[in-house]
Protein backbone atom coordinates (compact mmCIF):
# COMPACT_ATOMS: atom_id res chain seq x y z
CA UNK A 1 0.00 0.00 0.00
CA UNK A 2 1.07 3.66 -0.99
CA UNK A 3 1.95 5.91 1.96
CA UNK A 4 -0.26 8.02 1.27
CA UNK A 5 -3.07 5.80 1.02
CA UNK A 6 -1.83 4.26 4.62
CA UNK A 7 -1.98 8.24 5.74
CA UNK A 8 -5.52 8.69 4.56
CA UNK A 9 -6.49 5.15 6.23
CA UNK A 10 -5.05 6.61 9.19
CA UNK A 11 -6.79 9.65 9.25
CA UNK A 12 -10.26 8.19 8.87
CA UNK A 13 -9.92 5.69 11.20
CA UNK A 14 -8.82 9.19 13.49
CA UNK A 15 -11.72 11.06 12.55
CA UNK A 16 -14.03 7.64 13.08
CA UNK A 17 -12.47 6.88 16.77
CA UNK A 18 -13.87 9.49 18.81
CA UNK A 19 -17.34 9.53 17.48
CA UNK A 20 -17.82 5.60 18.14
CA UNK A 21 -16.11 6.18 21.36
CA UNK A 22 -17.85 9.53 22.38
CA UNK A 23 -21.47 6.61 21.43
CA UNK A 24 -20.20 4.22 23.71
CA UNK A 25 -19.63 6.74 26.73
CA UNK A 26 -22.90 8.62 26.32
CA UNK A 27 -25.88 6.89 27.61
CA UNK A 28 -29.28 5.94 26.42
CA UNK A 29 -32.43 8.01 28.50
CA UNK A 30 -35.39 5.60 28.56
CA UNK A 31 -38.35 7.52 28.93
CA UNK A 32 -40.83 5.53 30.83
CA UNK A 33 -44.02 6.99 31.03
CA UNK A 34 -46.29 4.92 33.46
CA UNK A 35 -48.99 5.89 36.25
CA UNK A 36 -47.36 6.62 39.24
CA UNK A 37 -50.87 7.55 40.75
CA UNK A 38 -54.74 6.12 40.48
CA UNK A 39 -56.23 3.40 40.10
CA UNK A 40 -53.11 1.92 37.92
CA UNK A 41 -50.43 3.35 40.17
CA UNK A 42 -49.71 -0.29 41.41
CA UNK A 43 -49.32 -1.70 38.20
CA UNK A 44 -46.85 1.05 36.74
CA UNK A 45 -44.60 0.63 39.58
CA UNK A 46 -44.57 -3.36 39.02
CA UNK A 47 -43.32 -2.40 35.32
CA UNK A 48 -40.94 0.03 36.26
CA UNK A 49 -39.45 -1.98 39.04
CA UNK A 50 -39.68 -5.38 36.14
CA UNK A 51 -37.21 -2.76 33.62
CA UNK A 52 -34.76 -1.98 36.26
CA UNK A 53 -34.32 -5.23 37.74
CA UNK A 54 -33.42 -6.60 33.99
CA UNK A 55 -31.37 -3.75 33.81
CA UNK A 56 -29.40 -3.84 37.00
CA UNK A 57 -28.73 -7.63 36.30
CA UNK A 58 -27.19 -6.70 33.08
CA UNK A 59 -24.79 -4.11 35.46
CA UNK A 60 -26.37 -1.39 33.73
CA UNK A 61 -25.67 -1.32 30.26
CA UNK A 62 -27.45 -2.93 27.77
CA UNK A 63 -25.82 -3.01 24.19
CA UNK A 64 -22.90 -1.63 25.55
CA UNK A 65 -24.42 1.74 26.85
CA UNK A 66 -25.16 2.49 30.46
CA UNK A 67 -29.32 3.49 30.99
CA UNK A 68 -30.51 6.53 32.43
CA UNK A 69 -34.27 7.52 32.81
CA UNK A 70 -36.41 9.93 33.05
CA UNK A 71 -40.39 9.57 33.83
CA UNK A 72 -43.60 11.52 34.14
CA UNK A 73 -46.68 10.17 36.01
CA UNK A 74 -49.33 9.79 33.17
CA UNK A 75 -52.08 9.30 35.90
CA UNK A 76 -53.66 7.05 33.36
CA UNK A 77 -55.45 10.41 31.79
CA UNK A 78 -55.32 9.89 28.16
CA UNK A 79 -56.71 14.15 27.98
CA UNK A 80 -52.76 14.55 29.17
CA UNK A 81 -51.29 11.93 26.84
CA UNK A 82 -49.76 14.15 24.47
CA UNK A 83 -48.31 17.00 26.73
CA UNK A 84 -46.91 13.93 28.47
CA UNK A 85 -45.15 12.23 25.69
CA UNK A 86 -43.65 15.55 24.44
CA UNK A 87 -42.61 16.37 27.99
CA UNK A 88 -40.21 13.20 27.66
CA UNK A 89 -39.21 14.13 23.53
CA UNK A 90 -38.57 17.65 24.33
CA UNK A 91 -37.95 18.54 27.88
CA UNK A 92 -36.08 15.72 28.52
CA UNK A 93 -34.51 14.30 24.97
CA UNK A 94 -35.48 10.75 25.70
CA UNK A 95 -33.97 8.33 22.87
CA UNK A 96 -36.58 5.51 23.91
CA UNK A 97 -40.37 5.71 24.50
CA UNK A 98 -41.24 2.91 27.61
CA UNK A 99 -45.97 2.82 28.47
CA UNK A 100 -48.00 2.77 29.31
CA UNK A 101 -50.84 0.71 31.13
CA UNK A 102 -53.62 2.56 30.39
CA UNK A 103 -54.96 1.70 26.31
CA UNK A 104 -55.88 5.41 25.64
CA UNK A 105 -52.78 6.68 26.59
CA UNK A 106 -50.52 4.46 25.16
CA UNK A 107 -52.40 4.52 22.17
CA UNK A 108 -51.73 8.43 21.92
CA UNK A 109 -48.53 7.46 22.77
CA UNK A 110 -48.07 5.05 19.65
CA UNK A 111 -49.26 7.95 17.42
CA UNK A 112 -46.53 10.24 18.15
CA UNK A 113 -43.91 7.90 18.41
CA UNK A 114 -44.85 6.51 15.26
CA UNK A 115 -44.72 9.84 13.37
CA UNK A 116 -41.49 11.19 15.24
CA UNK A 117 -39.58 7.18 14.40
CA UNK A 118 -39.02 7.02 18.10
CA UNK A 119 -38.67 3.46 19.31
CA UNK A 120 -41.67 2.87 21.50
CA UNK A 121 -42.56 -0.42 23.86
CA UNK A 122 -45.95 -0.80 25.13
CA UNK A 123 -44.84 -2.89 28.39
CA UNK A 124 -48.61 -3.43 28.93
CA UNK A 125 -51.70 -1.78 27.31
CA UNK A 126 -53.51 -4.06 25.28
CA UNK A 127 -55.31 -1.48 22.77
CA UNK A 128 -55.26 -3.95 19.32
CA UNK A 129 -54.58 -1.05 17.42
CA UNK A 130 -50.96 -0.56 18.55
CA UNK A 131 -49.82 -3.61 16.73
CA UNK A 132 -52.57 -3.63 14.67
CA UNK A 133 -53.65 -0.60 12.33
CA UNK A 134 -50.98 2.05 14.15
CA UNK A 135 -48.29 -1.05 13.68
CA UNK A 136 -44.66 0.91 13.28
CA UNK A 137 -41.19 -0.62 12.34
CA UNK A 138 -40.07 0.83 15.28
CA UNK A 139 -42.95 -0.25 17.64
CA UNK A 140 -43.00 -3.19 19.71
CA UNK A 141 -45.11 -4.74 23.01
CA UNK A 142 -43.69 -6.74 25.64
CA UNK A 143 -47.23 -7.61 26.90
CA UNK A 144 -50.74 -8.66 25.27
CA UNK A 145 -53.18 -7.56 22.91
CA UNK A 146 -56.76 -7.50 24.66
CA UNK A 147 -57.72 -9.70 22.34
CA UNK A 148 -55.48 -13.07 23.36
CA UNK A 149 -56.69 -13.48 26.92
CA UNK A 150 -60.10 -12.62 25.91
CA UNK A 151 -60.26 -14.71 23.34
CA UNK A 152 -59.30 -17.54 25.15
CA UNK A 153 -61.51 -17.04 27.56
CA UNK A 154 -64.22 -17.00 25.43
CA UNK A 155 -63.08 -20.68 24.45
CA UNK A 156 -63.06 -21.59 28.11
CA UNK A 157 -66.31 -20.60 28.78
CA UNK A 158 -67.97 -22.41 25.89
CA UNK A 159 -66.17 -25.41 26.59
CA UNK A 160 -67.67 -25.18 30.20
CA UNK A 161 -70.82 -25.60 27.98
CA UNK A 162 -72.12 -22.12 29.77
CA UNK A 163 -74.54 -20.79 27.00
CA UNK A 164 -76.25 -17.06 28.23
CA UNK A 165 -73.36 -14.96 29.42
CA UNK A 166 -73.67 -11.30 30.59
CA UNK A 167 -70.07 -8.99 30.53
CA UNK A 168 -69.04 -6.06 32.43
CA UNK A 169 -66.23 -3.61 32.27
CA UNK A 170 -64.98 -0.20 32.13
CA UNK A 171 -66.08 1.71 28.88
CA UNK A 172 -62.55 2.76 26.98
CA UNK A 173 -60.85 0.84 24.51
CA UNK A 174 -59.43 -1.75 26.98
CA UNK A 175 -62.55 -3.25 27.79
CA UNK A 176 -64.68 -2.95 24.73
CA UNK A 177 -61.83 -5.10 23.24
CA UNK A 178 -61.66 -7.47 25.88
CA UNK A 179 -65.30 -8.27 25.68
CA UNK A 180 -65.37 -8.07 21.66
CA UNK A 181 -62.40 -10.94 21.68
CA UNK A 182 -64.26 -12.28 24.06
CA UNK A 183 -67.73 -12.51 22.50
CA UNK A 184 -65.87 -13.24 19.06
CA UNK A 185 -64.44 -16.70 20.53
CA UNK A 186 -67.53 -17.41 22.53
CA UNK A 187 -70.43 -16.61 19.81
CA UNK A 188 -68.15 -18.45 17.39
CA UNK A 189 -68.56 -21.70 19.86
CA UNK A 190 -72.58 -20.95 20.17
CA UNK A 191 -72.75 -18.88 23.06
CA UNK A 192 -74.54 -15.88 23.31
CA UNK A 193 -73.74 -12.22 25.20
CA UNK A 194 -77.34 -11.55 26.38
CA UNK A 195 -75.92 -8.41 27.99
CA UNK A 196 -72.61 -5.55 27.90
CA UNK A 197 -72.40 -4.10 30.69
CA UNK A 198 -70.57 -0.70 31.18
CA UNK A 199 -69.27 2.09 33.39
CA UNK A 200 -66.69 4.76 32.55
CA UNK A 201 -63.20 4.98 33.58
CA UNK A 202 -62.07 4.72 36.23
CA UNK A 203 -65.53 4.54 38.21
CA UNK A 204 -66.33 1.91 40.37
CA UNK A 205 -70.01 2.65 41.44
CA UNK A 206 -70.83 -0.85 40.60
CA UNK A 207 -74.07 -1.27 42.67
CA UNK A 208 -76.63 -0.90 39.84
CA UNK A 209 -74.88 -2.84 37.70
CA UNK A 210 -74.99 -6.04 40.31
CA UNK A 211 -78.50 -5.69 40.28
CA UNK A 212 -78.54 -5.71 37.07
CA UNK A 213 -77.07 -8.87 36.67
CA UNK A 214 -78.96 -10.62 39.79
CA UNK A 215 -81.79 -10.10 37.47
CA UNK A 216 -80.81 -11.15 34.26
CA UNK A 217 -79.73 -14.18 35.65
CA UNK A 218 -77.50 -15.44 33.29
CA UNK A 219 -75.30 -18.45 33.26
CA UNK A 220 -72.06 -16.88 34.04
CA UNK A 221 -70.02 -13.26 34.07
CA UNK A 222 -66.84 -12.28 31.99
CA UNK A 223 -65.25 -9.37 33.13
CA UNK A 224 -62.11 -7.56 32.47
CA UNK A 225 -61.31 -4.88 35.49
CA UNK A 226 -57.73 -4.11 36.73
CA UNK A 227 -55.83 -2.32 39.77
CA UNK A 228 -57.33 -0.84 41.93
CA UNK A 229 -61.17 -1.12 40.14
CA UNK A 230 -60.44 -5.22 39.97
CA UNK A 231 -60.06 -4.98 43.67
CA UNK A 232 -63.27 -3.38 44.67
CA UNK A 233 -65.15 -5.31 41.81
CA UNK A 234 -64.54 -8.91 43.00
CA UNK A 235 -65.44 -7.66 46.59
CA UNK A 236 -68.32 -5.89 45.66
CA UNK A 237 -69.73 -9.20 43.48
CA UNK A 238 -68.80 -11.35 46.22
CA UNK A 239 -70.49 -9.20 48.80
CA UNK A 240 -73.56 -9.27 46.91
CA UNK A 241 -74.19 -12.71 47.08
CA UNK A 242 -73.49 -13.16 43.14
CA UNK A 243 -70.46 -15.42 43.72
CA UNK A 244 -72.19 -18.21 44.81
CA UNK A 245 -74.92 -18.24 42.01
CA UNK A 246 -73.40 -16.63 39.03
CA UNK A 247 -69.83 -17.83 38.49
CA UNK A 248 -67.51 -15.17 37.48
CA UNK A 249 -64.81 -15.02 34.80
CA UNK A 250 -62.27 -12.63 33.57
CA UNK A 251 -59.27 -11.98 31.67
CA UNK A 252 -56.03 -12.73 34.34
CA UNK A 253 -55.90 -8.51 35.56
CA UNK A 254 -58.81 -8.96 37.47
CA UNK A 255 -56.95 -10.71 39.81
CA UNK A 256 -53.21 -9.98 39.56
CA UNK A 257 -51.70 -8.04 42.21
CA UNK A 258 -54.85 -7.61 44.03
CA UNK A 259 -55.18 -11.17 45.50
CA UNK A 260 -53.71 -9.09 49.32
CA UNK A 261 -56.37 -6.65 49.20
CA UNK A 262 -59.44 -9.26 47.37
CA UNK A 263 -58.58 -11.66 50.44
CA UNK A 264 -61.49 -14.66 50.46
CA UNK A 265 -63.82 -12.78 48.38
CA UNK A 266 -61.43 -13.90 44.99
CA UNK A 267 -60.87 -17.41 45.83
CA UNK A 268 -61.31 -20.10 43.13
CA UNK A 269 -61.94 -17.42 40.48
CA UNK A 270 -60.72 -18.51 36.97
CA UNK A 271 -58.84 -16.57 34.75
CA UNK A 272 -57.12 -16.32 31.62
CA UNK A 273 -53.63 -14.64 30.87
CA UNK A 274 -49.91 -15.06 29.43
CA UNK A 275 -48.69 -15.30 32.90
CA UNK A 276 -49.32 -17.46 35.95
CA UNK A 277 -48.18 -18.70 39.22
CA UNK A 278 -46.40 -21.80 39.63
CA UNK A 279 -44.60 -22.35 36.35
CA UNK A 280 -41.99 -24.28 37.65
CA UNK A 281 -39.51 -23.26 35.16
CA UNK A 282 -35.89 -22.55 36.20
CA UNK A 283 -36.25 -18.97 34.59
CA UNK A 284 -39.17 -18.23 36.50
CA UNK A 285 -38.03 -19.15 39.41
CA UNK A 286 -34.46 -17.25 39.01
CA UNK A 287 -36.57 -14.03 37.99
CA UNK A 288 -39.36 -14.50 40.93
CA UNK A 289 -36.18 -15.38 43.43
CA UNK A 290 -34.36 -11.86 42.28
CA UNK A 291 -37.69 -9.63 42.32
CA UNK A 292 -38.57 -10.63 45.65
CA UNK A 293 -35.13 -9.91 46.95
CA UNK A 294 -34.78 -6.72 45.42
CA UNK A 295 -38.65 -5.18 45.71
CA UNK A 296 -39.61 -7.28 49.28
CA UNK A 297 -42.57 -8.27 47.24
CA UNK A 298 -43.61 -10.85 44.73
CA UNK A 299 -43.71 -10.36 41.32
CA UNK A 300 -47.11 -10.12 39.07
CA UNK A 301 -47.78 -9.73 35.03
CA UNK A 302 -46.75 -6.39 35.29
CA UNK A 303 -43.40 -7.04 36.63
CA UNK A 304 -42.50 -9.64 34.12
CA UNK A 305 -43.79 -7.24 31.45
CA UNK A 306 -41.48 -4.49 32.36
CA UNK A 307 -38.59 -7.43 32.94
CA UNK A 308 -39.38 -8.63 28.94
CA UNK A 309 -39.89 -4.64 27.67
CA UNK A 310 -36.20 -4.39 28.98
CA UNK A 311 -34.90 -7.81 27.97
CA UNK A 312 -36.27 -6.76 24.11
CA UNK A 313 -34.82 -3.50 23.84
CA UNK A 314 -31.49 -5.51 25.05
CA UNK A 315 -31.91 -7.48 22.02
CA UNK A 316 -32.56 -4.84 19.78
CA UNK A 317 -29.20 -2.85 21.32
CA UNK A 318 -26.81 -5.77 21.16
CA UNK A 319 -27.45 -6.26 17.39
CA UNK A 320 -26.89 -2.30 16.61
CA UNK A 321 -23.96 -2.41 19.28
CA UNK A 322 -25.67 0.68 20.89
CA UNK A 323 -26.15 2.69 17.76
CA UNK A 324 -29.83 3.11 17.60
CA UNK A 325 -29.96 5.29 14.51
CA UNK A 326 -29.71 1.54 12.47
CA UNK A 327 -33.43 0.63 13.39
CA UNK A 328 -34.11 -1.15 10.83
CA UNK A 329 -31.10 -3.58 11.96
CA UNK A 330 -32.89 -3.08 15.75
CA UNK A 331 -36.09 -4.22 14.50
CA UNK A 332 -34.60 -7.00 12.52
CA UNK A 333 -33.00 -8.75 15.60
CA UNK A 334 -36.25 -8.44 17.56
CA UNK A 335 -38.44 -10.07 14.32
CA UNK A 336 -36.05 -13.18 14.33
CA UNK A 337 -36.17 -13.59 18.62
CA UNK A 338 -37.02 -16.02 20.53
CA UNK A 339 -37.53 -14.20 23.85
CA UNK A 340 -36.50 -15.85 27.28
CA UNK A 341 -39.32 -14.26 29.21
CA UNK A 342 -40.26 -15.83 32.49
CA UNK A 343 -43.75 -16.60 31.43
CA UNK A 344 -42.05 -19.13 29.47
CA UNK A 345 -40.44 -18.63 25.47
CA UNK A 346 -41.98 -15.78 22.69
CA UNK A 347 -41.46 -14.63 19.44
CA UNK A 348 -43.06 -11.74 17.82
CA UNK A 349 -45.80 -11.62 15.49
CA UNK A 350 -45.21 -9.54 12.16
CA UNK A 351 -47.14 -6.87 13.90
CA UNK A 352 -44.89 -6.93 16.58
CA UNK A 353 -47.21 -8.49 19.22
CA UNK A 354 -45.91 -11.72 21.64
CA UNK A 355 -46.81 -15.13 20.38
CA UNK A 356 -47.41 -16.87 23.52
CA UNK A 357 -48.91 -19.01 25.44
CA UNK A 358 -52.48 -17.98 27.09
CA UNK A 359 -52.86 -19.82 30.57
CA UNK A 360 -56.10 -20.95 32.42
CA UNK A 361 -55.92 -19.51 36.25
CA UNK A 362 -57.33 -20.03 39.63
CA UNK A 363 -57.13 -18.34 42.48
CA UNK A 364 -55.78 -20.42 45.23
CA UNK A 365 -55.27 -18.33 48.66
CA UNK A 366 -52.44 -15.51 47.23
CA UNK A 367 -52.02 -17.41 44.36
CA UNK A 368 -53.13 -17.20 40.50
CA UNK A 369 -52.05 -20.82 40.09
CA UNK A 370 -51.46 -22.67 37.04
CA UNK A 371 -53.91 -25.34 36.00
CA UNK A 372 -53.52 -25.68 31.82
CA UNK A 373 -52.79 -24.50 28.90
CA UNK A 374 -56.05 -22.44 27.76
CA UNK A 375 -54.37 -21.81 24.21
CA UNK A 376 -51.31 -22.74 22.75
CA UNK A 377 -48.99 -19.75 21.22
CA UNK A 378 -51.92 -17.49 20.48
CA UNK A 379 -51.18 -14.98 17.41
CA UNK A 380 -53.18 -11.45 17.83
CA UNK A 381 -54.69 -11.41 14.13
CA UNK A 382 -52.91 -7.76 13.90
CA UNK A 383 -55.77 -6.96 12.04
CA UNK A 384 -55.03 -3.37 9.61
CA UNK A 385 -51.14 -4.04 9.89
CA UNK A 386 -50.06 -2.77 6.64
CA UNK A 387 -46.65 -2.91 7.36
C1 LIG B 1 -55.31 -1.28 29.21
O1 LIG B 1 -55.86 -0.16 29.38
O2 LIG B 1 -54.92 -1.65 28.10
C2 LIG B 1 -55.10 -2.17 30.37
C3 LIG B 1 -55.06 -1.67 31.65
C4 LIG B 1 -54.83 -2.51 32.73
C5 LIG B 1 -54.62 -3.87 32.51
C6 LIG B 1 -54.66 -4.38 31.22
C7 LIG B 1 -54.91 -3.54 30.15
O3 LIG B 1 -54.38 -4.68 33.53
Amino acid sequence: MKKIQIALIGTALALCAPLALAQSATKIKVGLMLPASGTYAALGTAIENGFKLYVAEQGGKLGGREIEYARVDDESDPAKAVDNVNKLLKRDNVDVLVGTVHSGVATAMAKVAKETGTLFIDPNAGADAITGSMCAPTTFRSSFSMWQSAYAMGEVMAAKGYKNVVTITWKYAAGDESVRGFKEAFEKAGGKVVKELNVPFPNVEFQPLLTEIAATKPDAVYTFFAGAGAIKFVKDYAAAGLKKSIPLYGSGFLTDGTLEAQGADAEGLLTTSHYADGLGSARDNAFRQAYAKAYKMEPDVYAVQGYDAAQMLAIGLNAVKGDLTKKAEFAMALEKAKIDSPRGPFTLSRSHNPVQDIYLRQVVGKQNKIIGVASKALADPGRGCTM
